[in-house]
């Protein structure tokens, strides 16, 4: 998963991939380093830790030098301690790599090289990379990175430097994202957009078995046979204020605040009121396709994974076409039944998790039709899928997901509706309905929010639990889940959702005045279902906080808080149930002095299996 930066131009490049590597901590946080071309030697100068270690590092130790490569780290192979960081040297320090991914035939690749004299230092899979490149390097670092490349199997992004063929930066992709940012005189290599941004627009995306080699001047693409590529340059839209916290104490709680406005991008333009469907100009599928198919395959992870839950309850019940969900990683090890009748739905934030992009290919390979949920323009997933539905929900940092999800939620229900109204399952009026209810969502989230406080109160009372449990119905099942997710991530209580009814099959057990159970609760076709459930959490001690969207008499005297979120439609109420959920656990961590933005063990996007 790892950020990977690299510079090559006229400037000084430790405070270029430093600034980098401080926009890509949230992909991994465990160590950082640098590789500098310092006059005739390559430099590296590494520490366990965040980046700001690192920095402080460099500011006693400076090392000047216009081409580097930079990298922070999240551990596959290896504990997170300052040898096993990156960049990795080959055994004559001539030569420097940062790695994102996994070498799978390290092992053996390691022996051989033993066999040859090589000393390892490290536990990384990397650090075979650096020895590899030196047995094959011939004195052009493009060929050695080459030959390297086609004895190794798994996956990779990698960025190289050398000091005897110095003045380039060799990369290359497999599995793993890498884009070029060209600018004017100088050259950038990057896992991520959002490293290079404030230096340039203008990138090129790597595909799969792609090779970069970049100097000042320029840049060359080949494929694994030392053929040239042509690739488009894309601009990228995105504005850097954009990924910044522009004032709020966490990207996490800006994110949940931006919920109105990324709700209402993820919906702008693409909502027929009158003909209560929606108009998706990226599904690459016409009418008659759609309706070809006979099932639909949903997959994806974590987060995602629990969109596609509420997804395929509304494909289910408007659209009336069988779903089924599946977790990225286990449909890729299964014989699912998969064929050209089916749609799969592939469902991603970042579009580079490698589980999911991996169900898709499968997907794909097996004759489906794939479509991408994605909100990083021009990753992997979405570059890859047959057609798509962007979220818009703009760069998301918090590793905790959460605009992400509830576009997630409105997207699968503009699909809905779109399919729903093909194939004659959703009525006119009823497709118009919902859309007026979709309409309205923006506002009432701001009300939701305009309520933090109370929420902050309630965290208040409850930060010093150690478990909780999450319980909802119907559609809010998934919101119990992805309530008690947001809430084990970044606050590190464990936490578990569970559907409200299933409880007396096990759970209730667990049930004392210790325990604090929040019910998703909200008026909807099973409120009368959930109020026993209430009940019989009470009856049993429990302490019970309740998101609710009206005063309802059945629950007088049962709940310890309240959180009333506004009334609407039963196949919109996660969207705005999530919000408060999301709050809470926001605030759970922050009182709890949890790093809300880099929690423990976590990485944004997890681009290893
Ligand atoms: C969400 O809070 C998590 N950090 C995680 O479960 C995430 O949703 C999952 O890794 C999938 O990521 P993706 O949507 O980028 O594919
Ligand atoms: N496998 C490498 C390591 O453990 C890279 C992991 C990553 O993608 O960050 O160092």
């Amino acid at each position: 998963m790892c950020g990977i930066v690299g510079y090559v131009g006229p400037k000084v490049a430790t405070p270029l991939l430093l600034d980098g590597l401080k926009r890509l901590e949230y992909r991994g946080y465990d160590s950082a380093g640098v590789a500098i071309m310092n006059g005739a030697g390559v430099k590296t100068v590494k520490e366990a830790g965040k980046i700001a270690k690192l920095e402080s590092l460099l500011a006693l130790t400076p090392v000047e030098g216009t081409t580097g490569i930079a990298h922070t780290r999240w551990a596959t192979h290896g504990p997170p301690n300052q040898v096993n960081a990156h960049p990795h040297m080959s055994q004559d320090g001539t030569i420097a790599v940062v790695h994102n991914g996994i070498i799978e035939n390290a092992t053996v690749l390691k022996q051989m090289l033993e066999g040859r004299g090589y000393v390892f230092t490290s536990d990384t899979d990397t650090e075979v990379l650096a020895h590899l490149i030196e047995e094959c390097f011939d004195g052009n670092l493009e060929d050695a990175v080459l030959e390297a490349l086609w004895q190794v199997e798994g996956t990779y992004g990698i960025a190289v430097i050398s000091s005897v063929d110095s003045h380039k930066i060799v990369a290359a992709r497999k599995g793993s994202p890498l884009l070029l940012g060209l600018g004017d005189k100088e050259n950038f290599i990057a896992s991520d957009v959002s490293a290079i941004l404030s230096h340039t627009r203008q990138v090129i995306y790597l595909e799969d078995g792609e090779m970069a080699v970049l100097d000042e001047a320029g840049y060359r693409v080949i494929d694994m046979n030392a053929v040239e590529i042509q690739k488009k340059v894309a601009h990228i839209d995105w504005d850097l204020a954009q990924i910044e916290r522009g004032g709020y104490a966490h990207f996490m709680l800006k994110e949940i605040f931006e919920q109105p406005q990324t709700v209402e991008n993820t919906m702008r333009g693409r909502l027929l009121d009158d003909e209560g469907t929606s108009k998706l100009g990226g599904l690459n599928l016409s009418d008659e396709e759609l309706l070809s198919f006979t099932n639909i395959v949903i997959t994806a992870c974590g987060t995602s994974w629990h969109s596609a839950l509420i997804g395929e309850h509304m494909l289910e019940e408007l659209a009336r076409i069988p779903v089924e969900v599946e977790y990225a990683s286990e449909f890729r090890y299964r014989n699912p039944v998969v064929d050209s009748k089916t749609l799969c739905i592939v469902i991603s934030q970042s579009g580079e998790t490698a589980d999911t992009l991996a169900a898709m290919r499968e997907a794909k390979r097996r004759g489906a039709r794939t479509l991408g949920l994605v909100n990083v323009v021009g990753s992997t997933i979405a570059r890859e899928a047959d057609g798509g539905i962007y979220l818009h929900a703009g760069p998301e940092i918090g590793v905790a997901s959460t605009k992400a999800f509830t576009s997630q939620v409105v997207a699968l229900l503009l699909f809905t509706l779109k399919l729903g109204r093909l194939r004659g399952a959703l009525s006119q009026q009823r497709g118009s309905e919902i859309i007026a209810g979709m309409r309205a969502l923006p506002g009432q989230i701001r009300q939701v929010l305009e309520r933090a406080q109370e929420i902050e109160d309630i965290a208040e009372e409850y930060k010093r639990a150690s478990n909780f449990l999450y319980l909802g119905r119907g559609y809010n099942f998934p919101v119990a889940l992805e309530g008690a997710l947001k809430l084990k991530e970044i606050s590190y209580i464990h936490a578990e959702g569970y559907p409200a009814a299933e409880m007396k099959h096990g759970p209730i057990a667990l049930i004392d005045e210790m325990m604090p159970v929040v019910f998703i609760a909200p008026h909807d076709s099973v409120f009368e279902k959930i109020t026993s459930n209430v009940h019989e959490v009470k009856a049993r001690k429990g302490r019970v906080i309740a998101v609710t969207s009206r005063d309802e008499s059945a629950l007088d005297g049962m709940l310890d808080y309240e959180f009333r979120i506004p009334e609407t439609i039963d196949l919109l109420m996660p969207v705005l149930a999530s919000v408060p959920l999301q709050l809470l656990a926001y605030y759970v961590a922050v009182k709890r002095g949890a790093n809300v933005d880099q929690p423990r063990n976590l990485a944004k996007s997890v681009t290893v299996e």
